[in-house]
Order: C-alpha cells, then sequence, then structure tokens
C-alpha cells in the first residue's frame, strides 16, 4: 500500500449567495499517495477546481470552507499529519509552494502581468527558501528550459503577455516545479493546449514525478488524460467523490453508474472517425438544486424507485475501488 501524502476529508465549501448557498463542494473525501498521480475528473460544474482551490485555502468570498479536513503528511512515516484547515495563516505561507505548488486552470488569473516570468518565480523560491536571487534565478532559467520554453535565458525577462498561452502555461508549470513541492495539484493543465504540446507537458510531469519523488494531483475532464497518466482516480459529480480507486479499475471496471456513463462516453482508441458516443444522459442540475437520496439518480440508468431518491449512499469498497452507489452497499435516510 501506498503512503498517504493528503487526505481530504469531508470537505464543505459552499457560496453563500443572495439567492441561496451553493454546495459547490459538499462531502469530498480524497486521498494522494505519495509520489503517485492522482487524477480527479467529473463533468464540468462538479466542484474540482473548488475542491483544490479549498485544499491549499485559496477560496475568497462569497465562497466559505465549512467543513471537513484536509490532512497534510510529513516526510517521516511517523508523526501525526496536520490539518491545512486548521492550520495558521503564517503556517499556510510555509505550506504553499514549499509543500505543495498549484497550477491553475487560468494561467493569466494566477500570474502578475507587471513583473516578468523570471522575478515571478525567483519570488516564489525566495518565499520559503533562503537562496540569493542569482540561485534562485538560474534555477528558474533550468526549469523554463525543461518545461520546454525555447531559449530561456532570455524567456526568462518576458511578461506574461509576451508569452503565447502555451509558454504561460508552461511558465506556471515552471515556477510550480522549481519550488521543488511534494505534491504539485495541477488543474487542468493541458485543456487549453494543442495535443502535441499537451503530450509534451503530461511527459514532463511524469519525467519530473519520478526525479523529485513528487505527487501529483491532476484535474482533467479528459478520461483519456487520466488513462495516460493517473495511478488512481477519483470521480466527482455534484461536490462529492462517488469512486475512487486504482486507475486501472476505475477506468476500464467502474462501479458507479455515473463513471461507467462517462467512461462509455470517451471514444476508444482505434475507433476514430465512428459517430462520437453519447455523452451522460441529461444534464447537472442547476446548483441551488441537489437531488434528494443519490445526487446522481435523476440521471442514473440503474435508478431504482423508493430507494435511490430517498437514500443517501455511504461509500463502501467494493473489489479494490471505494463507491457510493445503492447497487453496492447500504446508505442513509
Ligand atoms: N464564483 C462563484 N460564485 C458562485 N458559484 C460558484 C462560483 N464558482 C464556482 N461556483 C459553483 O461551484 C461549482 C463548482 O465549480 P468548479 O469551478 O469547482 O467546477 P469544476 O468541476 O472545476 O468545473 P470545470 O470542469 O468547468 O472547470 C459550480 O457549479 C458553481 O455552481
Ligand atoms: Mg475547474
Amino acid at each position: 500500500m501506498a503512503m498517504p501524502l493528503l487526505e481530504v476529508r469531508d470537505l464543505r465549501t459552499h457560496f453563500e449567495l443572495e439567492d441561496g448557498v451553493v454546495k459547490a463542494v459538499d462531502g469530498v473525501d480524497l486521498t494522494v499517495s505519495r509520489g503517485r498521480t492522482l487524477a480527479v475528473v467529473g463533468e464540468s460544474g462538479c466542484g474540482k477546481s473548488v475542491t483544490a482551490r479549498s485544499i491549499l485555502r485559496l477560496v475568497e468570498r462569497p465562497a466559505r470552507i465549512v467543513g471537513g479536513e484536509v490532512l497534510l503528511y510529513g516526510d517521516e512515516s511517523a508523526g501525526d499529519p496536520e490539518d491545512l484547515l486548521a492550520a495558521k495563516d503564517r503556517r499556510l505561507r510555509q505550506v504553499r509552494w514549499a509543500d505543495i505548488a498549484m497550477v491553475f486552470q487560468e494561467p493569466m488569473a494566477s500570474l502578475s502581468l507587471v513583473h516578468t516570468i523570471g522575478d515571478q518565480i525567483v519570488e516564489a523560491i525566495r518565499l520559503h527558501e533562503n537562496v540569493s536571487k542569482a540561485v534562485a534565478r538560474e534555477r528558474a532559467i533550468e526549469f523554463l528550459g525543461r518545461v520546454g520554453i525555447p531559449d530561456p535565458n532570455r524567456r526568462v525577462d518576458s511578461y506574461p503577455f509576451e508569452l503565447s498561452g502555451g509558454m504561460r502555461q508552461r511558465a506556471m508549470i515552471a515556477m510550480a516545479l522549481s519550488c521543488r513541492p511534494r505534491l504539485l495539484i495541477a488543474d487542468e493543465p493541458t485543456t487549453a493546449l494543442d495535443v502535441t504540446t499537451q503530450a509534451q507537458i503530461l511527459d514532463l510531469l511524469q519525467d519530473l514525478q519520478e526525479e523529485f519523488g513528487m505527487a501529483i494531483m491532476l484535474i482533467t475532464h479528459d478520461l483519456g488524460v487520466a488513462a495516460q497518466v493517473a495511478d488512481e482516480v477519483a470521480v466527482m459529480y455534484l461536490g462529492e467523490v462517488v469512486e475512487h480507486g486504482p486507475a486501472t479499475s476505475v477506468l476500464t471496471k467502474p462501479k458507479h453508474p455515473y463513471t461507467q456513463a462517462l467512461v462509455r462516453s470517451v471514444p476508444r482508441l482505434g475507433q476514430r472517425g465512428q459517430d462520437r458516443l453519447a455523452a451522460v444522459r441529461g444534464s447537472v442540475p442547476p446548483p441551488y438544486e441537489r437531488p434528494s437520496g443519490c445526487r446522481f439518480h435523476p440521471r442514473c440508468d440503474a435508478f431504482m424507485a423508493g430507494k435511490c431518491d430517498e437514500i443517501v449512499p455511504v461509500r463502501v469498497r467494493t473489489d479494490d475501488i471505494d463507491v457510493a452507489c445503492l447497487l453496492y452497499g447500504e446508505g442513509e435516510r
């Protein structure tokens, strides 16, 4: 069994809006193991990004983390983990970048427009490492080169707007990696990129993972990407994780009808040219309305009336997968 590095337990992040409360993240449980890659998948709006931001407490009003634990384990196998949700602000600033670095879905939102790429990377490194500016700059150049930015000696002095979208995304990744975090959280790091660049970046992440023993939490709506890089997969639906297990099991023998529908909707390799398969039937319900019982029941092919619409499934272990579905276990009324 792999050792856990990060355990998220019953995380709840709600948006308190005038018209009501949007429970964007509502009971998320997931585990990232040391040195491994967890892919977090699910349809748009299911709470993947809010979960990622909540781990580092980077949510702003009207969002509020209303419950749960984010347990970060230390380097030694012994010792209790620390709950980042209970940590002091000062401690959290140390954890960001040094232990957990994050690549956001929108690189422009997280890079400063008025500073060069190099200055931003140098600052991130020096925030938690006692190295000179010159040393930090050398490392910035090194990592810009490693993420495939041509002519890094010159590019280090570019401003974000001088770079293409793909180069900006690489610069963000270089910034995260140059801090040598124990965990990299990457939110759709390759979605905006063309297929070739996407493949390069994914390869790079895997190389660096091997080199540094870094764990990766990769958020993606692309099950093909998950299949390519993940050791474990967590499937989210409406603010919770409904299925969690080894990637090979979840992506080839999924238990939850939602995951089964997601997997069916991916055109198989070698079947290109065929009609696109249907996506999951129906659509994600509006944010204020959470279905009773199992949140997926209105869209589920295996719906059992009087059961799935009334009983909230609890996660149970089935083979090597944890799944929240009444086909496999009991729930709570
Ligand atoms: N600023 C906001 N104000 C109100 N609600 C929000 C806000 N941002 C997110 N939400 C709510 O949180 C839910 C989850 O959003 P989140 O961005 O985590 O989804 P996601 O899984 O990352 O989707 P995508 O795949 O499109 O990136 C959304 O459905 C939305 O209802
Ligand atoms: Mg998102």
